[in-house]
């Protein structure tokens, strides 16, 4: 039996029901607050508000965990792909050699975008940045499947679902290729889906690129860990649009834009830009770590910090040990790997950073990984927005198998103006 919550208001008692969640998480639940009450909660930020409860991703952010149903990342990491873990996410279960054969199938399948969609990419001056192309794109794409529109149904999911998966990887490397002037290189079938995105990326009509094994490994190892992260800006935006009913396509449109900031899924762009800006300087950061202090300089140590993760993010940890092993084999130096190191290293023992529980966060490495792949940096939170596609369509799932679900709606405590009439013009001084 849960325990319940009393809350005391104007002299008035209520008790309110509580949930506690497998992993021992407890809520307050607020359903019938503001009709006992008249009241309701205010959480800026939603810092301390459920919107849901789910079963895809746990995360303990005090010790530094992450699980996707229910298995560690870090197991994920050394043993699963993207594409098995994309299953795993959106169907609940790790998949039989069966049900993944058809999954692959079905991302080769829809891995094409319509022969009219040129037309589209042609529109976008080659200044565009990509995510903007991504997520009209995307939207673009849904246009040409009718069966998309309308109330998302349950028998087409699977299609939709692995349509979208594919398609924004092909999305991806149309938008590189064209903002660099290049011919517009089309899927290999027979390629696995990383294999296939850095063809469709680096690949000449003249001549294939190369596919080495630890760089197709490395970045299905960033598609991996990006693939969920339960309630996280992108991921709630893709929630709240898909309880309006609104088709995948469009959900994944809304996440990408929500995925775009710099305090979000930017962060790994403006990352790379901030140590670029420290190698250039001179700087051994303890210029820019001052400034990141001050909160009047406009800075912040770009990689660092998370609204859940307390400890070190475990993504990170795996990324950092990741980006040693790629740049010791392709023999790069990169000299920003470096400074990332010092920044941590001096972050982590400065009180300012300690006293608010700063750690690195899974955008503080993944840009030196993209970089020894060449990926241009205008690029890197397109390869976030690939990773996370399949969180988002999971998160869409959950809200599509509910029966009870309801269309996300929040309220406000208005502080405006009290009641005043209209003046005219001629009367308005
Ligand atoms: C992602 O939610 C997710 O799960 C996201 C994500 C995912 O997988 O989906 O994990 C991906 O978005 C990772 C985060 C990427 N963003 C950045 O790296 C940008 C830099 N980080 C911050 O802007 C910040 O840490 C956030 C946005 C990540 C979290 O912001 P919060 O929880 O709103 O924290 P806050 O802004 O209230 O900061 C609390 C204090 C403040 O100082 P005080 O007012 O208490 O004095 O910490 C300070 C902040 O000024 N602070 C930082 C800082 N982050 C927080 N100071 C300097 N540098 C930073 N990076």
């Amino acid at each position: 039996m849960n325990s319940e919550a009393i809350l005391e208001l104007e002299g008035k008692r209520y008790s309110l029901p509580t949930v506690v969640g497998t992993e021992n998480e407890k809520a307050v639940v607020i359903s019938s607050l503001r009709d006992q009450t008249g009241y309701i909660t205010l959480d800026d930020g939603y810092a301390n508000t459920g919107s849901c409860q789910s079963r895809i991703t746990f995360i303990d952010g005090e010790k530094g965990i992450l699980r996707y149903r229910g298995i560690p990342i870090e197991e994920l990491a050394e043993k699963s792909t993207f594409i098995e873990t994309a299953y795993l996410l959106i169907y609940g279960e790790l998949p039989t050699h069966a049900q993944l054969r058809r999954f692959s199938d079905l991302l080769t399948e829809n891995q094409h975008l319509h022969e009219d969609m040129k037309h589209h990419f042609e529109g976008f001056p080659a200044t565009a940045h990509p995510m903007a192309i991504l997520s009209a794109m995307i939207n673009a794409s849904s246009c040409f499947y009718p069966g998309l529109m309308g109330r998302a149904n349950k028998e087409r999911f699977e299609v939709h679902a692995a349509r979208l998966i594919s398609q924004v990887r092909t999305i991806a490397a149309f938008s590189y290729r064209k903002s660099r002037g290049l011919p517009i290189i089309y899927p290999k079938p027979g390629y696995k889906y990383t294999a296939n995105f850095l063809h469709m990326m680096f690949s000449e009509p003249y001549q294939d690129y190369e596919l080495k094994p630890e760089v197709v490994k490395a970045l299905d190892l960033i598609f991996l860990l990006h693939a969920d992260h339960e309630q996280n800006c992108s991921t709630a935006t893709v929630r709240m649009v898909a309880s309006s009913q609104a088709n995948l396509f469009a959900c994944a449109a809304a996440g990408v834009c929500a995925l775009w900031g710099p305090l979000h899924g930017g962060a790994n762009q403006a990352v790379i830009e901030m140590l670029q800006d420290i190698h250039e300087s001179g700087d051994d950061g303890s210029r820019f770590i001052a400034a990141a202090k001050d909160k009047n300089s406009g800075h912040r140590l770009m990689g660092f910090g998370h609204r859940v993760y307390k400890n070190y993010d475990p993504r990170a940890r795996i990324i950092k040990a990741a980006c040693d092993r790629l740049l010791n084999t392709l023999h790069i130096n990169d000299p920003l790997l470096d400074i990332a190191k010092k920044l941590e290293e001096t972050a982590l023992q400065d009180e300012y950073f300690i006293s608010r529980k700063l750690y690195p966060n899974v955008d503080f490495y993944s840009g030196i990984i993209m970089r020894a792949l060449n990926i241009p940096v205008e690029m890197f939170t397109v390869i976030f927005a690939i990773g996370r596609m399949p969180g988002w369509i999971a998160n869409f799932k959950e809200i599509l198998d509910d029966p009870k679900s309801r269309i996300y709606r929040p309220r406000q405590i208005y502080q405006g103006p009290t009641l005043r009439h209209y003046v005219p013009i001629d009367q308005r001084g």
